[in-house]
């Protein structure tokens, strides 16, 4: 319903338009037969104005002819056998074919037709010959060497160049012939005749400050030349010495140790000599002093440590207190050592001692201490006798004065104080709960600056059979009055 519409459909159209070409093509072919009878015609009429011709020939044209026209009028309304297209082609063939047969029997009568389409192309023809050279083409780029040819033919002889440089020396010729004696030549001088070898040193004598160097030189003059060495003189032995070629001796960094006597020797076959030179270095003085502290008793004679110096030349040694002089009339030098007479407590002072020589000078100290020799202000019997019944400590008084204040100990001579039972007070020495074994010798020390003591002895005897003295608090006394001998 929609088609309808539209309009008419897609087959309706194509149908009609195959209609009108299939007409039109029928109407060509018709064409082309109305072409073809009158060609035939014009044959016909060629025909019969050939009379005299060969009438095979004619003959057979006319059966030809005859069959074509029957075939043209055997197109009834019924189908052909041939199609239009095929029965074209079949006449223009039976045209051309009649056409030769009668210019080739009749050519007079045979004029030629308008040309016809082009054909074909044939097949291809044989290759020519070859073509004329071209024009010559631009210059390539240039192309590696070829190999090396064959030498060339030798050139004629040059001109003759400059001479060459000499050549070495050849090999020596054989000895010639002796010659003729000569002359008589002049007289000679006269040579150097041997002499004993002698020996010159600089300088005889040498002195350099300690780190410097040190050079002495040696000359020696003989026939044949004498052999020179440089050694130390070290008591009486001495020490070989390495040496320049030259002669020349060199001792770098200089020290104490190379100031001496150093020998230059020189020899050959007609004898020795020597000769000797002096070197002496300047050293730095050093000293070597005991810091102390030392302690000098009060009024005694106090001699100082030693102050120990080296160096070249001998350093000038002085003392002096930190404090200042020295306390110049109690003073006096025995050998190097200083010497203070009467020592006072206000001598206690550090003690300056000085080395100086030309390379320079230096210092060290000692401390000096005056002591006062302890003094015992309460002194133990030397004997005390007691009883073990009615008593059961003691005390054994000691104190001392002195400068610094002397420390007080007690030991018991031969053992030790009794354990657990003895105390020190006041440096006295109590013994509670005595007994037999406490019997013995105590000694009371008394020290000032741990280098001086003083000691003090007590005998303790103990008896155990009295009690009659009991009330008598203290047997301290040495006195024998104290002593009583009971029974
Ligand atoms: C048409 O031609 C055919 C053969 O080509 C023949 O047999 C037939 O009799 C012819 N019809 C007429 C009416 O001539
Ligand atoms: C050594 O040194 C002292 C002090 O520097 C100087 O005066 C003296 O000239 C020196 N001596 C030598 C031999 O160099
Ligand atoms: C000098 O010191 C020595 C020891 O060093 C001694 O024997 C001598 O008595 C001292 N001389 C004097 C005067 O003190
Ligand atoms: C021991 O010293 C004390 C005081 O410290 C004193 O009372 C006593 O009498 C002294 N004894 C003797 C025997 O000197």
């Amino acid at each position: 319903m929609v088609a309808e519409k539209s309009g008419p459909s897609f087959a309706s159209i194509l149908s009609i338009v195959s209609i009108v070409m299939y007409t039109g093509g029928f109407l060509r072919i018709e064409l082309e037969f109305n072409k073809q009878k009158d060609k035939i015609n014009q044959l016909e009429s060629v025909v019969e104005s050939m009379k005299t011709s060969n009438s095979d020939d004619i003959a057979q044209v006319n059966t030809i002819l005859r069959n074509r026209r029957g075939d043209y009028s055997a197109n009834n309304k019924t189908e052909s056998k041939h199609t239009p297209g095929e029965r074209f082609t079949f006449d223009k063939q039976l045209v051309a074919g009649l056409r030769q047969k009668l210019c080739q029997s009749n050519t007079d009568k045979c004029s030629h037709g308008p040309p016809g389409p082009p054909g074909p192309p044939g097949p291809r023809g044989e290759r020519g010959e070859r073509g004329r050279r071209g024009n010559k083409g631009r210059t390539g780029n240039k192309g590696d060497n070829g190999i090396m040819g064959p030498p060339g033919r030798s050139g004629k002889q040059g001109i003759m160049g400059p001479p060459g440089s000499k050549g070495e020396t050849g090999l020596k010729g054989e000895k010639g012939d002796t010659g003729t004696a000569g002359m008589k030549g002049a007289k000679g001088e006269p040579g150097e005749s041997i002499a004993a070898p002698t020996v010159a040193v600089s300088p005889a004598k040498m002195t350099v400050n300690e780190s410097k160097t040190a050079s002495f030189q040696c000359s020696v003059s003989g026939n044949p030349k004498p052999v020179s060495t440089w050694s130390k003189l070290e008591g009486k032995s001495e020490k070989i010495l390495s040496a320049t070629t030259d002669g020349k001796l060199i001792l770098p960094n200089a020290a104490g140790s190379d100031s001496g006597v150093y020998k230059c020797s020189a020899s050959n076959i007609l004898g020795h000599t020597q000769a000797l030179v002096r070197l002496v270095v300047n050293v730095h003085p050093t000293i070597s002093l005991n810091p102390g502290p030392r302690h000098a008793i009060q009024g005694s004679t106090f001699t100082l440590p030693i102050c120990h110096v080296t160096g070249y030349p001998t350093p000038v040694v002085t003392w002096r207190k930190s404090s200042g002089l020295l306390p110049q009339v109690r003073v006096r030098y025995n050998n190097s050592a200083l010497q203070i007479l009467r020592v006072r407590k206000e001598d206690s002072e550090f003690y300056i001692c000085s080395a100086e020589n030309l390379l320079g000078k230096v210092e060290r100290k000692t401390l000096l201490v005056v002591v006062s020799l302890p003094q015992f202000t309460s002194k133990p019997p030397s004997k005390i006798i007691t009883f073990l019944n009615c008593r059961t400590a003691v005390r054994l008084n000691c104190s001392t004065t002195g400068d610094p204040q002397p420390i007080i100990s007690w030991r018991k001579q031969g053992g030790q104080l009794p354990v657990g039972r003895s105390q020190q007070i006041n440096g006295a020495l109590v013994i509670t709960n005595l007994q037999q074994s406490d019997a013995g010798n105590y000694i009371c020390t008394a020290s000032s600056a741990s280098v001086f003591n003083v000691e003090a002895v007590t005998s303790l005897a103990i008896n155990d059979k009295g009690g009659a003295l009991c009330s008598s608090s203290i047997l301290g006394s040495l006195d024998i009055k104290y002593f009583v001998k009971l029974n």
